[in-house]
């Protein structure tokens, strides 16, 4: 086994017992699970928050964290999020939303002709732009209510996911066929989402183990790659949740190291981490 890093050197002192503080409130504010290995990443994370907080060690922060009002509490449980994400991440469920779920869902709320999408833990905005761009390529759909609610617990992401905007690599992932949705800036350095998907989207900042605001019922659920960071009672918890607030045999779509085996069985799988709700 590597041996423990000793933090009782570094340019701020934190104690076994300061991480073990950190990790708790972590753990009862967003439901992350900060295990040992991932010390090193938490240090270097927050000992940022201690220089522009102007502190000396991790016990003033712990003590600046526990009272639960303040300011830090939002930058905190910014700090440890992880929002890794990109354009078509895991393209084959953009594939699947295309030529399986939005069909299907064309024929079933026929009726209705509402569908509801929502990308649960959705970082910086790319997953719900992908939605919104597959949806945009139905022009079957145009009359129809389509509505994808994006949210995430870190504020900064979801204020980046809203301004629409990103990096002009980043958007070299977007298959061709969606380059109408966006538009690329005189420096070519810049994308911007155009309005007409931006519409089909509203971001909202949420944590998912608060209460949600929302009813539903929701006919597909993006939660990918988010309960990766929780334990298996968190997880079990968040997906009856989803179960409850879904349509029958509605299509939810987990990260590809992400499974439902021995969490709950009120999903079937139907793919490569595929899932419709159980009746
Ligand atoms: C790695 S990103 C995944 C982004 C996107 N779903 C994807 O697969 O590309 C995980 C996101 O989950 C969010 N997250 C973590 N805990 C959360 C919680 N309790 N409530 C809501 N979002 C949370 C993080 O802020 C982060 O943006």
């Amino acid at each position: 086994m590597a041996a423990q890093e000793d933090f009782s050197n570094h340019e701020f002192p934190m104690t076994d017992g300061d991480f073990k503080k950190i990790r708790e409130i972590a753990y009862a504010r967003t439901g992350i699970s900060l295990t040992d290995h991932k010390k090193n990443m938490i240090y270097g994370r927050l000992a940022r928050r201690l220089r522009r907080l102007n502190l000396k060690s991790f016990r003033e922060y712990c003590d600046l964290l526990v009272q639960e009002d303040t300011e830090e509490n939002i930058e905190f449980v910014n700090s440890i999020t992880t929002n890794l994400t990109s354009f078509f991440r895991e393209n084959h469920h953009f594939e699947h939303l295309k030529n399986t779920v939005l069909p299907g869902l064309m024929r079933k709320n026929l009726g209705s002709r509402r569908i509801r999408i929502w990308s649960a833990g959705c970082s910086t905005g790319e997953e719900a732009y992908s939605i919104a761009m597959v949806v945009k390529s139905f022009a079957s759909l145009s009359n129809w209510d389509v509505k994808v609610l994006a949210t995430d617990l870190d504020s900064n992401v979801v204020a980046k996911a809203k301004e629409a905007i990103y990096a002009a690599e980043r958007a070299e992932n977007i298959p061709d066929k969606y380059k109408v949705c966006f538009s690329i800036d005189k420096s070519r350095k810049k994308v911007k989402i155009k309005d007409n998907v931006r519409k089909l989207i509203t971001f909202k900042q949420l944590n998912l183990l608060h209460e949600w605001p929302m009813k539903g019922p929701f006919d597909i659920i993006f939660c990918r790659n988010v309960v990766i960071y929780f334990d298996a009672n968190t997880q079990r918890k968040l997906f009856d949740r989803y179960a409850d607030i879904m349509t029958e045999q509605s299509t939810l779509f987990i990260g590809h190291s992400e499974s439902l085996h021995n969490i709950t069985s009120r999903f079937g799988s139907i793919g490569r981490t595929i899932y419709e709700r159980r009746h």
